[in-house]
């Protein structure tokens, strides 16, 4: 059990954490506004800064770290794969490849991978592989498939992936936008049912949303999608990026509904934490459409990602993250919960992933999460006024009792 901050690591000589901030604001362009930490190491589910201060690592990097920081197996799969070979492009093949794709096919039950980097880069894929399937195989008219999405969304930051966000920071000044996209809100099958008509190829939705704030669906919600896709010969693609990979205690979020997808995206946690490695999953009578020279990417499926990939696959096939999902995810969310009426106006979450409204009275997210980490707690917040907490699946009991002991001290001091 580790309680403490401030007690091990080693302080390590150079630049000041202000030093490295002011590096930053001036000469990193401004995207994002980061909390003023700066860590140097991390190993499970804590990080440590350049003070030699340790954090308890709440955030794992928005699920890419569900494995833990440093994690041994990950890291010896990557060590052993960087003396062998790290990348030939899909010009050649290469000794990872095809083992990474059959294994990840058979942990997620669909028959063809291809893989990618990025998430946004995978669900571009999914939106040209839904558009080809349109035309090839549903006989949409060229040019005038559409694919309805839902509002509240984050699917990445391309520019056709902004041109269905209804998020204005995301999208404003970015045009002129993609179009072929209908959004509907998120939840709501009639609005859904409404908008799929004959030139429909897909409806991508994630299962839970993650950056509006862990909306959890109402219970029959992806059910019903399932069976309206089915229906008009319409494809169901889940965004699984952030959901999927053990965090929301199964392997895919899509499980907790009884659903399977036509089209699965996964990112995120595939890379372990350690390089960008995503994919998207379908059968092969879906991605049969997509031939040589009609999609790719040089790193895709490179040696290095195909190698740490399938580590992930192989812890994920004990079933032991998600059992720890499952399990201390209740404890957190029951704990949490002990805390509406505290500062906190509503919980939402399922497995180890948790949506917190703060009562705005009190201040916004952002101030929490400043107030976390004074406590020796890194979390983020979300629209305003709501916190999201996503540890490492490696956090025990202990820490998340101390954790969510931290965030009831900080809110009492708010209040
Ligand atoms: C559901 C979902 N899809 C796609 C993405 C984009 O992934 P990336 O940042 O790797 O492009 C994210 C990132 O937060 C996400 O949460």
């Amino acid at each position: 059990m580790i309680l403490a901050i401030n007690d091990t690591a080693p302080v390590p000589t150079g630049f000041s954490a202000d030093a490295h901030i002011e590096l930053a604001e001036q000469h990193a362009a401004q995207t994002y506004a980061p909390l003023p930490v700066v860590v140097s190491s991390a190993r499970g589910s804590w990080v440590t800064d350049v003070d030699g201060t340790r954090y308890l690592d709440c955030l794992a990097a928005y699920s890419a770290v569900n494995f833990g920081h440093s994690n041994p197996e990950i890291l010896a799969a990557a060590r052993e794969q960087l003396e062998k070979v790290t990348l030939v492009s899909r010009a050649f093949h290469h000794d990872q490849f095809g083992p990474f794709c059959a294994e990840l096919s058979t942990l997620v039950g669909k028959e063809v991978v291809l893989p990618m980097n990025t998430g946004a880069e995978a669900v571009e894929t999914g939106i040209k592989l839904a558009r080809k399937w349109g035309y090839e195989v549903k006989g949409v008219p060229d040019g005038q498939a559409n694919i309805v999405v839902a509002g509240g969304n984050f699917h990445g930051r391309t520019t056709t992936i902004i041109s269905f966000s209804d998020d204005d920071s995301a999208r404003a000044g970015f045009g002129p936008y993609t179009p072929g996209f209908r959004t509907v809100p998120y939840g709501d099958i009639g609005a859904a049912t409404a908008a799929v008509d004959e030139h429909t190829v897909a409806v991508l939705v994630e299962p839970i949303q993650g950056e509006a704030g862990v909306i959890v669906p109402p219970a029959d919600y992806l059910r019903r999608i399932r069976d309206l896709c089915t229906h008009h010969r319409v494809l169901f693609i889940a965004d699984e990026i952030q959901s999927g990979l053990a965090r929301t205690g199964t392997t895919l979020a899509c499980e907790h509904f009884g659903v399977v997808p036509d089209v699965i995206l996964l990112g995120k946690a595939l890379g372990g934490g350690v390089v960008p490695v995503s994919a998207v999953l379908a059968d092969a009578d879906i991605m049969g459409v997509l031939r040589p020279g009609q999609h790719g990417s040089t790193f895709g499926g490179n040696a290095l990602a195909c190698a740490v990939g399938r580590s992930v696959v192989r812890m994920l096939s004990t079933g032991e993250f998600q059992e720890r999902a499952r399990v201390l995810g209740h404890h957190l969310q029951s704990r949490l919960r002990r805390l509406i009426g505290s500062g906190v106006t509503e919980v939402r979450g399922i497995g180890m992933w948790a949506g917190i409204d703060i009562d705005p009275s009190l201040g916004t997210g952002r101030t929490v999460c400043e107030g976390l980490m004074r406590h020796g707690v890194l979390a983020k917040d979300t629209h305003g006024s709501t916190l999201r907490l996503a540890p490492p699946l490696v956090i025990d009991q202990p820490e998340i009792d101390w954790a969510v002991d931290q965030l009831a001290a900080v809110l009492a001091e708010l209040g």
